[in-house]
């Protein structure tokens, strides 16, 4: 008798086993291949009301989020979420999945989860913040993170968890493009991985770099496109190699170009940036783009670059751009205020008390200030003694970011590590920082400081309304294309031939 109960014990505790093991094995079947990766919160069209999400699953299902306010997560998680639904299309070997959140509330912070809904299968929490419509926001940059490792970019990602720790209240982060090196699928994946806390709590503004996007080494077509949920508006988010769009922030205009558009750049996007930014009244205008026009990289006196600064130039000096951010070359770079492609000698600095700290402002200037805040990544270049003139007269401060160890591997430079910058607007004022993360140490050090202040309104620039239908202008483009390449010819002729033979025989 005790026996059977020993024996019948066994077997109840052999079935509940089982049964377990078949529960678990067929929790972990339904969800295997629905696991969200790759996510990511981009703006979309009004910052103060929508976001773009994209994720990828291995199989195919329903795309849906669910975003629901902090306040009322933290009395009752997802409970009284919204669910927007969105598609889903092949890609690659996986599916890519794109919702947008519309209808949200300015000024609020808010906390979402992306997957299936009819799966009931779910990403872990993330988070973003609105823009209330002040005058008064911080955001950060970084650049060509590049990598073609896990580990490469796990060191790069270490630059963003300092940048979002220095700055716990940036409400956006700007990527000036080159995510990956060569645009795999692999490496796409590495990215999100790594990147992975940034990208689920902080909205991010991408801007297309040419190793998501070239058309003159590589075909990568429409992975830019595919890897971010933006809203073109009225521009021409071809999907081919990139996309521009637009959105406002507070106070400021933001204008994100596609400079893989550009050989030269073509008459719609041109046209397009020129009525997007005149037709602004935002207090402060910024340019983003992945080609520096000013830098002393190698890439500076390429023609695809060459190309792009004769237009860019023209047109932020047109329109009252204040500040122009790029990628692209791998050093920094920061320009004094310039126009027309030279310094504006008669700026005026104040040095003043601003936040308990000591800024000093380019008063009212004239012209813009032209940034490449290096790398957040580790493939870094040295600074190019061959810029083309007169780019190193416009500068005020350039360095690289390399490590240059001496014999006892001791850091001789101070620059040494991956870069990122820190833009804080506020009224009048705008002041931009940047820094160097030590790679192994992970320290911040404070590397330049530029501030500008602005109480005057721009003078209004005439609206000219210029075509931005690319069939309307489909004759300017090609009258484009020729001045444009006889320009390039005349001044490798004028002025790069010379120097290049001078420095063979100098
Ligand atoms: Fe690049």
């Amino acid at each position: 008798m005790k026996m059977t109960a020993k024996r019948a014990l066994a077997v109840l505790l052999a079935v509940i086993l089982l049964f377990g093991c078949i529960g678990v094995g067929a929790s972990a079947e339904g969800t295997t291949g629905f696991e969200v990766t790759r996510i990511n919160c981009t703006v979309h069209g009004d910052t103060q009301t929508q976001r773009g999400f994209t994720w990828f699953t291995s199989k195919k299902c329903d795309s849906a989020i669910q975003v629901v306010s902090a306040a009322d997560y933290n009395a009752s998680g997802f409970e009284n979420a919204i669910t927007f639904e969105g598609s889903v299309s092949a890609w690659e070997d996986s599916y890519c999945h794109k919702v947008v959140a519309t209808g949200l509330e300015a000024g609020t912070e808010y906390r979402y989860r992306v997957g299936s809904y009819d799966r009931d299968i779910w990403s872990g929490t993330g988070k973003f913040v609105t823009d209330d419509g002040d005058d008064n926001f911080s955001f950060i940059a970084i650049a060509d993170v590049q990598a073609s490792s896990l580990e490469n970019f796990e060191q790069a990602a270490l630059v963003m968890d300092a940048a979002m720790e220095l700055n716990g209240d940036a409400e956006f982060v700007v990527n000036l493009g080159d995510f990956v090196n060569d645009c795999t699928e692999e490496e796409w994946s590495w990215y999100g991985q790594a990147f992975e806390d940034a990208n689920t709590n902080l909205t991010l503004v991408p801007v297309a770099g040419n190793h998501e996007g070239n058309i003159t080494n590589k075909l990568n077509v429409g992975w830019f496109d595919t890897m971010f949920n933006l809203d073109a508006g009225d521009g021409a988010g071809n999907g081919v190699n990139g996309t521009y769009y637009s959105f406002d922030y507070g106070d400021t205009h933001f204008t994100v170009l596609n400079s893989n558009d550009m050989y030269p750049m073509t008459e719609a996007q041109r046209n397009w940036v020129y009525n997007d930014i005149t037709t602004s009244d935002a207090h402060w205008k910024v340019l983003l783009l992945h080609r520096a026009a000013y830098s002393a990289g190698k890439n500076i006196n390429k023609p695809d670059t060459l190309a792009m600064r004769e237009t860019i130039i023209e047109i932020v000096d047109e329109t009252g751009v204040d500040m122009v951010l790029s990628g692209h070359d791998h050093m920094y770079f920061r320009t004094q205020q310039v126009a027309g492609d030279a310094v504006c000698e008669d700026t005026v600095y104040v040095t003043e008390r601003h936040n308990g700290e000591d800024v000093t402002f380019a008063v009212n200037p004239d012209g813009a200030v032209y940034i490449l805040p290096s790398t957040a990544g580790t493939k870094r270049y040295g600074v190019n003694d061959g810029a083309i003139d007169p780019i190193m007269d416009c500068a005020d401060v350039y360095f690289t970011t390399r490590s240059e160890k001496d014999e006892n591997e001791v850091e001789t430079n101070p620059y040494a590590g991956g870069c990122f910058a820190n833009v804080e607007i506020e009224g009048n004022y705008l002041v931009y920082r940047a820094y160097v993360v030590n790679d192994d140490t992970q320290e911040v050090t404070l590397v330049d400081e530029y501030a500008i202040k602005k109480t005057v309104a721009d003078e209004d620039v005439e609206d000219t309304k210029l075509p931005t239908d690319i069939f309307g202008s489909i004759d300017g483009s090609v009258a484009n294309f020729f001045t444009e390449i006889f320009g390039l010819l005349i001044t490798y002729l004028t002025e790069l031939l010379p120097q290049a033979l001078g420095g063979l025989f100098g």
